[in-house]
C-alpha cells in the first residue's frame, strides 16, 4: 500500500520510517519547505518530496496529515487528491469532520497516543493507536495500519479522543512542567536534579500500579499548613510559582472531599 505523508515535524519523522518498516511504501512526503521534506525522505527507501499540495497524479491510497493542529483545516481545504483514497490526520484534539473539506469521501483519524520529539527514539509497538473513520472500509484500512505498527489499536470517536487528549495534557504536559520547575529549583540552589530521579520514577510506577489518587503523599494531602507556609516563603521571589503551588495544593486538599 502506498502512503503519502503531509508534514515533516515530530510525528511525521517517526511515523514515516515506522510505516516503511511495517511494509508500507512511503510514496511522497510533503512539507511547505522542501528541505524539511528531504530531511524525512533521506531516511526512507524511495519517497518523492513535494512542496505542492496537488496530488491529483499520485497513486497513494492513504494520505496522512501530520501538521500542526491549526494548519490541518487549511491543508484540508487546499489539498488536491486522487480518486479513491483515504485521508486522515494524526491529531488528538481536532475532530475528524475537518477533513470533510477535502474532496475525498473517505476520511479518518490515526492518533498515536504518545509524546513524540524528533530526535528521541520511541517504541511504536507500545503506543496506543486510536482510529476513527467515516466508512467501514476506511476503518478496516486504519485498523490494518494500526495493527502493523502497534500491539494496541482502538476505535475512539472525535468526542472521546478530545477527552483523552485533555487527560493526556494533564499526565504529560503538566507533569513535565512540574519537572521543569523542580529542575529550576535544584539548579538555582546548586543541587543535583538526579537526586530526584528515583522519586520521579516511583511516582509514575506507583500511580500506574495502585492508582494515582491512592498514591498521593506530601504536605497538601496531610493539610500540613506550616510546611506549605515555609514553601511559600521560599517562592517569595516568584509570584507565578507561588500561585501555582497554592492552586495545586488546594486542588489536592479538595480532592479528599470528592
Ligand atoms: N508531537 C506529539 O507528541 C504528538 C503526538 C500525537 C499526535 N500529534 C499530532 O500530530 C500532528 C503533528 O504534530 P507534530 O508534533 O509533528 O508537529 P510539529 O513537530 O510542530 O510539526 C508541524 C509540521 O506542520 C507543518 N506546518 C505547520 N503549519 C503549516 C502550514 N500552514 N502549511 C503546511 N505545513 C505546516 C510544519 O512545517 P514548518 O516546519 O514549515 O513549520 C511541520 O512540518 C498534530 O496534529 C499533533 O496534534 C503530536
Amino acid at each position: 500500500m502506498k502512503v503519502t505523508i503531509i508534514g515533516a515535524g515530530n510525528v511525521a519523522s517517526h511515523l514515516a520510517p515506522a510505516l516503511e518498516r511495517a511494509g508500507y511504501i512511503i510514496n511522497e512526503v510533503y512539507a511547505r519547505r522542501i528541505d524539511e521534506a528531504e530531511r524525512i525522505s533521506q531516511n526512507l527507501y524511495s519517497a518523492n518530496t513535494s512542496d505542492n499540495l496537488d496530488f491529483s497524479g499520485s497513486d497513494s491510497v492513504l494520505f496522512l496529515i501530520a501538521v500542526s493542529d491549526y494548519a490541518i483545516e487549511q491543508i484540508a481545504g487546499e489539498i488536491v487528491l486522487p480518486d479513491q483514497c483515504l485521508i486522515v490526520h494524526t491529531s488528538g484534539s481536532i475532530p475528524m469532520s475537518v477533513l470533510e473539506l477535502t474532496a475525498s469521501d473517505s476520511i479518518g483519524v490515526l492518533y498515536p497516543l504518545q509524546t513524540f520529539s524528533r530526535n528521541r527514539k520511541i517504541s511504536f509497538p507500545e503506543i496506543p493507536i486510536l482510529t476513527e473513520a467515516n466508512t467501514p472500509e476506511g476503518l478496516a484500512m486504519l485498523e490494518q495500519v494500526g495493527k502493523s505498527l502497534s500491539k494496541r489499536v482502538a476505535l475512539v470517536d472525535s468526542e472521546k479522543r478530545l477527552q483523552l487528549h485533555l487527560a493526556a495534557v494533564f499526565v504529560n504536559n503538566f507533569v513535565n512542567h512540574m519537572l521543569t520547575i523542580g529542575d529550576e529549583i535544584t539548579s538555582e540552589n546548586n543541587l543535583d536534579f538526579s537526586l530526584l530521579e528515583p522519586l520521579i520514577r516511583e511516582t509514575v510506577d506507583k500511580a500506574i500500579e495502585i492508582g494515582a489518587s491512592d498514591s498521593q503523599t506530601g504536605p497538601a494531602i496531610r493539610e500540613d499548613h506550616s510546611t506549605m507556609e515555609m514553601h511559600m516563603e521560599l517562592l517569595e521571589e516568584n509570584e507565578s510559582y507561588q500561585r501555582l503551588y497554592k492552586i495545586i495544593s488546594k486542588s489536592i486538599i479538595d480532592s479528599k472531599n470528592l
